[in-house]
Order: structure tokens, then C-alpha cells, then sequence
């Protein structure tokens, strides 16, 4: 089937299977910062903002795509550069498997005006699963990206 969306600004027309998770089809276009970790909606890896909306994209199918408005971090390189920065001088960053879904989440975060409290902080990244860090330094970078 063929899907129109649009992909970090870009008009797409995707040729993909109905089968197929948002996870894969964006993959397979080369957005590498959408991986997949879990595939079960549990862990934040494959964080997409679907509409303007922080999503898990294991979750969703290809159909859904159509006439959608899609951003990776690809797409979000200049409205995260501070949080990027920030995260590699926190030392939040290990393996950096996560760290995509981290920053989309914490640029989620600092959009909607979250409290700059490391405790609500570390509340907000619920959804998000890091093995090697410990989420103390996460939530101390996302706090001094804060405005
Ligand atoms: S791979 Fe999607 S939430 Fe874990
Ligand atoms: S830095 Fe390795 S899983 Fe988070």
C-alpha cells in the first residue's frame, strides 16, 4: 500500500506493508534515532512526536501514517541542541541506546513548561527506560536545559 505523510517537514510518499509498525517504515527511510528496544510500548526508544503528540512508535501501523505529521530527532536537531549538549556534559549518556527517546521526551518536557524539580522530573520520564545511567544525571541535564 502506499502511504502520503509528512516526515520531519518532508512530503513522503511510502510504499509499506499494512502490517508494518511506524517503527520499521521510519527505520527503513534512514531515521535511525527511532529504535527499537522493547517493541512493546514499554521502554521509549522509539519515541516519536505523531501529530504533535510523544508517541511510542512500536505501537502504532503504517496505515495510521496516512495524512499524519510526523518528527524524529532528525527533524528537532536545532530545537535540541542545548538538551543534546547538556545530556554529554551531565555524563547522562552511556551506550546512548536510549538517549533519542530521552531527549524527545525531555523536549516534550521543556515545551510544556515542566517544573524545573529533579523529582517531577524523574516522574516525567516514566515511560522511558535507560540501562546504564541511573536517571539522577538524565534529570539534571533536562533541568539545566530548562529556560
Ligand atoms: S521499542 Fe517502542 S517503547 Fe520500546
Ligand atoms: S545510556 Fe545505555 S541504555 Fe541508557
Amino acid at each position: 500500500m502506499q502511504i502520503r505523510c509528512t516526515i520531519n517537514q518532508k512530503r513522503y510518499d511510502v510504499e509499506c506493508e499494512a502490517d508494518q509498525r511506524v517503527l520499521d517504515v521510519l527505520r527503513t527511510l534512514g531515521m535511525h534515532s527511532v529504535k527499537e528496544g522493547c517493541g512493546e510500548g514499554e521502554c521509549g526508544a522509539c519515541s516519536i512526536f505523531f501529530n504533535g503528540k510523544l508517541v511510542n512508535a512500536c505501537l502504532l501501523l503504517a496505515p495510521q501514517m496516512q495524512d499524519a505529521e510526523i518528527l524524529t530527532l532528525e527533524g528537532l536537531q536545532k530545537e535540541t541542541e542545548t538538551i543534546r549538549r547538556n545530556f554529554v556534559e551531565a555524563g547522562a549518556v552511556q551506550c546512548g541506546f536510549c538517549t533519542p527517546g530521552f531527549v524527545m521526551r525531555a523536549h516534550d518536557y521543556i515545551t510544556h513548561n515542566g517544573s524545573q524539580k529533579i523529582t517531577d522530573i524523574k516522574a516525567s520520564l516514566d515511560g522511558n527506560l535507560c540501562r546504564c545511567t541511573g536517571y539522577q544525571k538524565i534529570a539534571e541535564a533536562i533541568a539545566k536545559s530548562m529556560p
